[in-house]
């Protein structure tokens, strides 16, 4: 079973899908990990990440054992893992690790920005998450200060709009929802709120199949 979790930055798609899987017993996987840890390369090599071929080279020869990493989730490099995600070539190479890994017994939650649309389309649940970019600045600002990185709102803000604007308006793999995704605005809802209207939304969807 697949669960395919997709939308904008700060809108809490990987604390849900860490409480569903936890909850499940499946396995899960934040892909925006996978696009970070590219440009995690670039840039601890010093190649611009305007170097297309070097990011689908350092895609393609990805180590994915270091996820985990702590400094792939700062802010620079969610905006670095913004640019180098655009270009196919990058996308591609990130393909199959990302399918193999919704084929878990007994089953997967994958989230990012394209799950519903190009990794899993044929995903038991899709869930669009959303919420006010205000509520997902803000929500960004207190996760970059309890790691230590005090980066002002108003900045917080104008990043999480550009990203959405980059992500929105590529050609490749847009971020947008999948036709058959239920869209779930947590602007009003914390975490835990998010998570109860997941799971009833994931009860009544598997009720019907
Ligand atoms: O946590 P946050 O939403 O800020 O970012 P992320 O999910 O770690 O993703 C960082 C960037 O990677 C996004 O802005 C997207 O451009 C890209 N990404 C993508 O293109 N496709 C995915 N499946 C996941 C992330
Ligand atoms: O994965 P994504 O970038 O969509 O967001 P996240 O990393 O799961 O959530 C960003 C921050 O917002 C985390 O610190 C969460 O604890 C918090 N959060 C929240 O305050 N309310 C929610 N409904 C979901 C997440």
């Amino acid at each position: 079973m697949i669960i395919a979790i997709d939308g904008p930055a700060a809108s809490g798609k990987g604390t849900l899908g860490k409480r569903l899987a936890d909850h499940l017993g499946f396995a899960h996987l934040d892909t925006g990990l996978l696009y970070r840890a590219v440009a995690a390369v670039l840039l601890a090599r010093g190649i611009p990440l305007s170097d297309r071929e070097a990011a689908a080279r350092a895609a393609e020869s990805l180590d994915v054992s270091h996820l985990d990493a702590p400094d792939l989730r700062g802010a620079a490099m969610g905006e670095a893992a913004s640019v180098i995600s655009a270009y196919q070539p990058v996308r591609d190479a990130l393909l199959a690790f990302q399918r193999q890994f919704g084929r878990q017994e007994p089953g997967a939650v994958l989230d990012g920005r394209d799950i519903g649309t190009v990794v899993c389309p044929d995903a038991d649940v899709k869930l669009f998450i959303t919420a006010r970019p205000e509520e997902r600045a803000r929500r960004r600002h207190l996760e970059l200060l309890r790691r230590g990185e005090d980066v002002a709102y108003e900045t917080i803000l104008a990043d999480i709009r550009r990203r959405d604007e980059r992500d929105m308006t590529r050609p490749t793999a847009p971020l947008k929802a999948a036709a058959d995704a239920i869209t779930l605005d947590t602007t009003n809802l914390d975490a835990d709120a998010a998570f109860r209207a997941a799971l009833a939304i994931i009860d009544g969807k598997l009720r019907k199949s």
